[in-house]
């Protein structure tokens, strides 16, 4: 099978992603090739070893496995201190790499177990769900949760190799693989109307999870502008932030429910048309492109009821979040397909009118 190289030439580290079906049982090759340190140490989560684990470890010869639990409510300090002391136990040093197999949670507590034991030792990707292979494993953002939000501690910490599989998602259940794929009408959305065109063309064969001719081309693309943009862009600085569409009111979304009810992509779907209303409402995105988008996102299913959520409460959940400056709101508006706008000025009238637009209860 064909191996793509898809080279991220971050300031601070740069690095490849490798992407091609079946590359796992080559990982360690891999890996040396890419002279990652020799002395690894594997960290997964139950679910993905019980899938995967012989695979990804057959030929590797790592030091040990930790494998602990995933999922956003696991994503706190206590799950890193397990981390923490799995590595001390392989007695990991400084020339030692932590290879972290899972998803985004997973690659984000490794990642950041990585970014701090010893002061920093490497760490390379292995993502194993969609969300993770088309966004979290690339770009050096890691961390953990607070009771108080998500995301609140951590630590920018570029991997050494993202080592993309698609054959993983095989095993994705139908709810996260759909999760995922709304980040990657995300990207289409913000920075490519050529991958809202084979999303649409594509959308039978890519939901039926038809590598060869469907998944794999789009995984590749949102790859391509990933890199391109932590490239430009690192520490989200300037560009880095149109990825951010759908992500100010989605994140609200997510803390309303207490990350019980909508997966991370089903509440950012929320979160761009929110965003599309927005920019509806201020005659900046036309009716026709509108509609696409909207069209579209109807083929991707339900999502969960939002009906009984206080358009107050979701306000409120907005301010607290890290985008507001000088009490104005920060939002990523679209002004076409494959197009945004930051701006910096929407106020709380216009944000409660798309709210209640998209069916929020008062
Ligand atoms: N670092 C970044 O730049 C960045 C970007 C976006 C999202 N994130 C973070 O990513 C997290 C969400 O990641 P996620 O959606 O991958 O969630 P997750 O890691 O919790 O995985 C979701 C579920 O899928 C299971 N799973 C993983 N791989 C599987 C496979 N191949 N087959 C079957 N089941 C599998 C997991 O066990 C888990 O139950 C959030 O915490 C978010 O903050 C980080
Ligand atoms: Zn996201």
């Amino acid at each position: 099978m064909a191996l793509t190289r898809i080279d991220v030439a971050a300031p601070s580290q740069p690095y490849p992603v490798l992407l091609g079906e079946d590359l796992t049982s080559r990982l360690k090759a891999h890996l040396d090739e890419l002279r990652f340190p020799d002395r690894r140490v594997l960290v997964s989560s139950p679910r993905v070893w019980r899938l995967h684990g012989e695979r990804v470890t057959s030929g590797l010869d790592a030091l040990a496995s930790i494998i602990v639990s995933d999922g956003e409510r696991s994503k706190h300090l206590r799950t890193v201190l397990r981390i923490y002391d799995g590595l001390i136990a392989a007695a990991a040093d400084r020339g030692s790499g932590v290879v972290a197999v899972g998803g985004g949670v997973i690659g984000d507590m490794a990642g950041f177990a990585a970014a701090t034991y010893l002061r920093g030792i490497a760490v390379a990707h292995v993502p194993t769900t969609l969300l993770a292979q088309v966004d979290s494993a690339i770009g050096g953002k890691t961390g953990v949760n607070l009771r108080e939000g998500k995301n609140l501690v951590g630590a920018f910490h570029q991997p050494s190799a993202v080592l993309v599989d698609p054959s993983f998602l095989h095993t994705l259940d139908r709810r996260e693989f759909r999760a995922g794929l709304y980040e990657v009408l995300r990207y289409a959305m913000a920075c490519s109307g050529l991958l809202f065109d084979r999303l649409d063309r594509d959308f039978e064969a890519i939901v039926r999870r038809r590598l060869a001719p469907a998944l794999l081309p789009v995984i590749d693309q949102c790859c391509r502008i990933k890199a391109r943009i932590v490239t430009e862009d690192e520490r989200e600085q300037g560009v880095r932030r149109v990825l951010n569409f759908g992500h100010t009111a989605g994140h609200a979304f997510e803390a309303v429910t207490r990350y019980r009810r909508f997966r991370h992509g089903e509440a950012v779907a929320y979160g761009m048309l929110v965003a599309a209303e927005l920019g509806r409402r201020r005659g900046r995105l036309d009716i026709e492109a509108r509609e696409a988008f909207a069209r579209l996102l109807r083929r991707f299913g339900d999502l969960p009821p939002i009906r009984d959520l206080r358009t107050s409460e979701l306000m409120e959940a907005v301010a607290r979040d890290k985008k507001i400056v000088d009490g104005r709101l920060h939002f990523v508006l679209p002004t076409g397909i494959g197009q945004v706008e930051i701006v910096n000025d929407v106020t709380t009238e216009e944000l409660e009118g798309a709210l209640l637009a998209i069916g929020c209860g008062g």
